[in-house]
């Protein structure tokens, strides 16, 4: 997914350099080699390089993204990969701020809610400079199944997902998405709505069991949509697991909320008005990533 991710971010050609790290001997130049022999056929100058475990290459980035660690195979929950991730996503991301003091961190390895916590506990940066990725991807799969259901293309539809980035504790919200600025339920049924939260939130679910392991095309995509926001300081309003202090009534926990995302790296936590039925799933969806958050 590492590899994805740096596809994107140089197809897109907004960034100077690419660094690959993977602690597997070789793995990490043969990736960056394979992806810059498509300079030429996608036309984009980004260079990418790799390197077997040299965080010393690293040194001076603006964004680091960390997706090490394994993935889970069908009939896991990412919640199950923390005993092995945990290690590895604190090595990492502690050898990252050695060599880049001012970087900003984007989590990806799972279960992410909890690495991203993890990361602030190990690296104490401050909070606007480490920022989970889940809610861009969950938003996408949201909008993928609402344009199915719609018969439309996903371009038509916008909507999003906050909370939690497992399988239970999603919450597409239903009630605010849109079809060219007309809400949804215009068109479909509470049922099919009911219908599509549901495949939204067993997204990630069932691609592994597709594919046999963890998907990798709309999550490096989303990544990218992260770095590109920051390095372009475009501004952008985009959920992410981010540390509340306060916000949506909760303490001392990362967790998808809608934020705005520039140069800086998490420059406001936006705080939209939710119904009761969305706090009280909210809260239950807090209270699992706190679960989780215990078994560190
Ligand atoms: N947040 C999300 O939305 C999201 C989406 C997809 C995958 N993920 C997670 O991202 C992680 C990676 O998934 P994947 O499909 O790319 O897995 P993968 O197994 O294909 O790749 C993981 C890589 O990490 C490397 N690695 C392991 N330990 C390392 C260390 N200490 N230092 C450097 N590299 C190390 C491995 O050698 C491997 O190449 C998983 O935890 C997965 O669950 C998260």
């Amino acid at each position: 997914m590492g590899a994805s991710c740096a596809e994107y971010i140089a197809i897109k050609d907004f960034a100077s350099e690419v660094v690959l790290v993977d602690i597997k001997e070789g793995f990490a130049e043969g990736k960056a080699m394979d992806l810059m022999q498509c300079a030429t056929l996608n036309g984009f100058d980004t260079k990418i390089t790799g390197v077997t475990n040299d965080y010393s290459k690293t040194a001076g980035s603006d964004v680091a993204v960390i997706t090490s660690g394994i993935p889970r195979k069908p009939g896991m929950t990412r919640e199950e990969l923390i005993s092995i991730n945990a290690g590895i996503v604190k090595t990492v991301a502690t050898s990252l701020v050695q060599h880049s003091p001012n970087v900003i961190i984007i989590v990806v390895s799972n279960p992410m809610d909890t690495m991203t916590y993890l990361v602030h506990k190990a690296t104490k940066l401050p909070k606007n400079r480490i920022i989970g990725m889940g809610g861009a991807l969950d938003s996408a799969r949201f909008i993928y199944r609402l344009s199915e259901a719609l018969g439309c293309p996903a371009s038509d539809v916008d909507g999003m997902v906050i909370g939690g980035h497992s399988d239970t504790g999603m919450l597409p919200l239903t009630r605010l998405a849109v079809r060219n600025g007309v809400p949804v339920s215009e068109f479909l049924s509470q049922s099919k709505l009911a219908e599509v939260a549901e495949a939204t939130k067993v997204g990630g679910a069932t691609l592994t069991n597709l594919l046999g392991t963890s998907a990798w095309y709309a999550p490096g995509s989303a990544v990218s949509a992260l770095v590109q926001a920051i390095a372009c300081d475009q501004k952008k309003m985009i959920p992410c697991s981010v540390l509340l202090e306060g916000e949506y009534g909760l303490n001392d926990i990362c967790v998808g909320a809608p934020v705005i995302l520039g140069k800086n790296g998490i420059e406001k936590i936006v705080e939209i008005g939710l119904d009761a039925a969305e706090k009280a799933k909210l809260a239950e969806s807090a209270a699992g990533v706190k679960a989780t958050n215990d078994l560190l």
